[in-house]
C-alpha cells in the first residue's frame, strides 16, 4: 500500500479523533482528504476499516476454511498466496492466476496445483483428469479480475463445477467510494464494479442463497444453493452485461444494505445463516 507524505498528518489527525471517540469527525477528516486528492490508498484503507469494523476478509476466509473443511478448494486470483496460506492442510487446492507473485503455493499448508493463466483460459479447457472435473469443488474464492463482466463469467464457469452443498465466496462486492468502484481503474485502492454481481444474482437467480459480510476492506459475498445445471446466466450473458453496464456505483455506496444483501460481520450471525441455508 503506497503512502503519500501528505497522508501522514491526515492519518495523525484521524487517529486523534478516534482516540477522542469522535468517529464522525474521524470520517470527515478522511473524506476531506479524498476530496483534495482522490487517489490515496492509505486513506482509503483507513476509511474502509472505519466503515466496516471487525474481522476483515482474510479472517472470514480462514473461518470458512475451518467451518467447511473443503476437500477441494478453488481460488481465482491468488497473487502472492496470502489467502492460500489460510487453507486447511487436508484440502486440495486449485489456484488460477495469470500473473502470480513468487510462488503462491509456498506458504500453503495443503497440496495443490497452480495454473498460470486467466480464469477464462483455464475454464475453456479444464484438465479432464483434474479433481475439479472429477469431483467438483466444495469452496471457491473468486478474487481475480474485479470487473463485473469477468466476475459474471467467473461465476458462470465456477458454478458448473460445484459439488453438492458447495459455497462460493466473492471478494470486493461492497464498494467503499464511487471513484474506487467503477469499471475502469483510476485509483490504487480499487474494488472495481464486482459489486454488480450481487444485485444481478439476486434479480436473476432467486434460487441462490446469498449474503454479503460487511468486512474490510470491501466486503465478502457468500453464495450457496448452487446449481451446476443452470444455464440461465450463460444464455442471458450479453443482455446482463448491457443491463448492468451503466448501473452507478453511488447507489451501492449509499445504500449497501438494500442492494447488497448485507449480513453481519459476526461469526455467531454467520453460524445461524449457515444453519438456515444448509
Ligand atoms: C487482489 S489479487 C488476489 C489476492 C489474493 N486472493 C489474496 O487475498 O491474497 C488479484 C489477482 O487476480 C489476478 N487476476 C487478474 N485477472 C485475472 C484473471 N482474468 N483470471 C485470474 N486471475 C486474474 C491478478 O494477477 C492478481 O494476482
Amino acid at each position: 500500500m503506497s503512502m503519500l507524505a501528505a497522508d501522514v498528518p491526515v492519518l495523525r489527525q484521524f487517529q486523534r479523533a478516534m482516540v477522542q471517540d469522535d468517529r464522525e469527525k474521524a470520517e470527515g477528516i478522511l473524506r476531506q482528504a479524498l476530496v483534495q486528492e482522490p487517489n490515496r490508498p492509505a486513506i482509503h484503507v483507513a476509511l474502509a476499516r472505519l466503515r466496516w469494523p471487525g474481522p476483515d476478509y482474510l479472517h472470514w476466509l480462514a473461518w470458512f476454511h475451518r467451518q467447511l473443511q473443503p476437500a477441494v478448494y478453488l481460488e481465482i486470483g491468488v497473487e502472492s498466496g496470502k489467502s492460500l496460506a489460510l487453507v486447511q492442510p487436508r484440502s486440495h487446492v486449485i489456484a488460477i492466476d495469470p500473473a502470480p507473485v513468487g510462488n503462491p503455493l509456498q506458504a500453503c499448508p495443503a497440496k495443490g496445483e497452480l495454473f498460470c493463466q486467466t480464469s477464462a483460459a483455464f475454464f475453456s479447457h479444464v484438465p479432464p483428469d483434474s479433481l475439479l472435473a472429477r469431483s467438483g469443488f466444495d469452496l471457491a474464492f473468486i478474487d481475480g479480475d474485479h470487473r463485473f463482466d469477468t466476475v459474471l463469467d467467473d461465476f458462470i464457469a465456477v458454478e458448473k463445477h460445484a459439488s453438492a452443498n458447495a459455497f462460493v465466496l466473492l471478494h470486493d462486492t461492497l464498494p467503499l467510494t464511487a471513484s474506487t468502484s467503477g469499471s475502469i481503474r483510476a485509483t490504487g485502492f480499487y474494488s472495481g464494479d464486482a459489486w454488480k454481481i450481487v444485485p444481478c444474482l439476486r434479480a436473476l437467480r432467486p434460487d441462490l442463497r446469498i449474503t454479503t459480510v460487511p468486512a474490510a476492506p470491501t466486503g465478502l459475498t457468500v453464495i450457496t444453493g448452487l446449481n451446476p445445471g443452470s444455464t440461465l446466466l450463460r444464455e442471458q450473458r450479453d443482455a446482463i452485461r448491457q443491463a448492468y453496464a451503466d448501473l452507478p456505483s453511488e447507489m451501492a455506496v449509499d445504500h449497501p444494505h438494500a442492494l447488497l444483501m448485507l449480513g453481519r460481520n459476526d461469526p455467531a450471525w454467520m453460524q445461524d445463516w449457515l444453519a438456515h441455508v444448509r
